[in-house]
């Protein structure tokens, strides 16, 4: 089926108000031991991907009586937590993930910051987690990163990778939505995140393990949809695979995505495929991306189930000439083997999904008219 806008996407092409007006909504406080020149210069002359951290970090708190309260910019480093805090026994916790880049002249930008503010409140809706307004969300990104300046890097791949995430944070073991939460966002400058380049990926299809099932928690971006993924990727990095590809949990037939990725199908015919959004599947914005992008270049994109049969008859017919994975993190990633319990297929071609890859990055880098307005300047 073609595209039918998202109500994420709704929310995210609303007009947002300037960096210059949100600034200073998360006060900024004093910070005595930064990072020194020269721990600053070892990190940036070496990025790698979401290992080290940068000086300061955003926080709030929500209390039922008081809100969203005590919203600042502080030095980054531990938070003190009671041991009897919900998060770490029942994982009442969502996240987001989204980049600030620097542009050739010197400026700061983000890339669809309200569409990763409204899936937090979406992930946060089926957590029972309350909402936190779409303008804090940007303030508190447009806060950080000002203070954090020095740590967006430059060049092709590299960039501050922002974490936003709320966590139940009230003390107590009974199974109930918590009373207390705090909402942090950490940065990490880094480079890109598979780190052999454009290098394609291989993939193992599991068919024991499920990441989600019907009515769970599978278009949410909570942790524990990630925790499920862990034991089945180790599983495959044994089998000597990069990443796991999921099957839907109701027929163990359909392709769903890679825990951290969703992921696509070029045809022949230069049309591209991906799982429709059934709710067990994360709602992604380079999935969203893509589709807006190469409906825009008039490319046919079928959002659709796709089973495992019909992939691999694709692909043995030469129907199916590229797969790849997509998400914030990686961007775009080509896929060249796909294998599972009975088959093992190269996919050698990856030209369209290099020309995606270039096209976007070269939005997000501004080397490229934004002509969907997906940028927002944060500096
Ligand atoms: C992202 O793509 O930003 C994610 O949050 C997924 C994770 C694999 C890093």
């Amino acid at each position: 089926m073609a595209h039918q806008e998202t109500d994420l996407e709704k929310i995210a092409g609303r007009e947002l108000p300037a960096a210059s007006e949100l600034a200073g909504r998360f006060v900024l406080q004093h910070h005595d031991h930064r990072k020194t020149d020269a721990q600053y210069g070892k990190i940036m002359g070496n990025l790698g991907f979401g290992v080290d951290f940068s000086d300061y970090m955003a926080r709030a708190t929500w209390t039922a009586d008081a809100g969203w309260h005590n919203k600042v910019i502080e030095p980054y480093g531990s938070i003190a937590l009671d041991p009897g805090a919900s998060v770490l026994h029942y994982g009442q916790e969502i996240f987001e993930g989204l980049k600030a880049y620097r542009h050739d002249d010197g400026t700061v930008w983000t890339f669809r910051p309200s569409y990763n503010g409204a899936r937090l409140n979406y992930s946060g809706a089926r957590l029972a987690i309350p909402e936190l307004p779409i303008e804090d969300f940007i303030a508190s990104i447009v806060d950080l990163v000002r203070a954090d300046q020095r740590w967006v890097p430059t060049g092709q791949g590299a960039s501050l990778y922002l974490r936003p995430f709320i966590f139940a944070s009230e003390s107590f073991l009974g199974v109930r939505a918590a009373t207390r939460y705090e909402y942090v966002v950490i940065a990490s400058p880094s480079g890109p995140y598979f780190t052999n380049g454009f290098k394609p990926i291989e993939v193992w299809v599991d068919q024991k393990y499920h990441r989600a099932g019907p009515g769970g928690m599978g278009d949410a971006k909570t942790g524990g949809n990630y925790a499920s993924s862990l034991l089945p990727k180790i599983d495959a990095h044994y089998r000597g695979f990069d990443e796991v590809l999921f099957l839907d949990a109701a027929t163990n037939s359909n392709l769903d995505e890679l825990g951290g990725m969703n992921v696509f199908l070029v045809l022949k015919d230069g049309s591209v495929k991906t799982p429709q959004l059934t709710g067990n599947i994360l709602p992604g914005a380079t999935r969203s991306s893509i589709i807006r992008f190469l409906e825009a270049q008039g490319t046919a994109v079928d959002e659709c189930t796709i089973s495992l049969a019909a992939l691999r008859e694709g692909i043995e017919a030469g129907e199916i000439q590229e797969m790849f994975a997509c998400g914030t993190a990686a961007v775009v990633t080509s896929i060249g083997r796909i294998a599972g319990e009975n088959f093992d297929l190269s996919l050698p071609n990856n030209t369209v999904t290099r020309h995606i890859y270039d096209e976007l990055t070269s939005i997000q880098l501004g080397n490229k008219e934004d002509s969907f307005g997906w940028l927002y300047q944060l500096a």
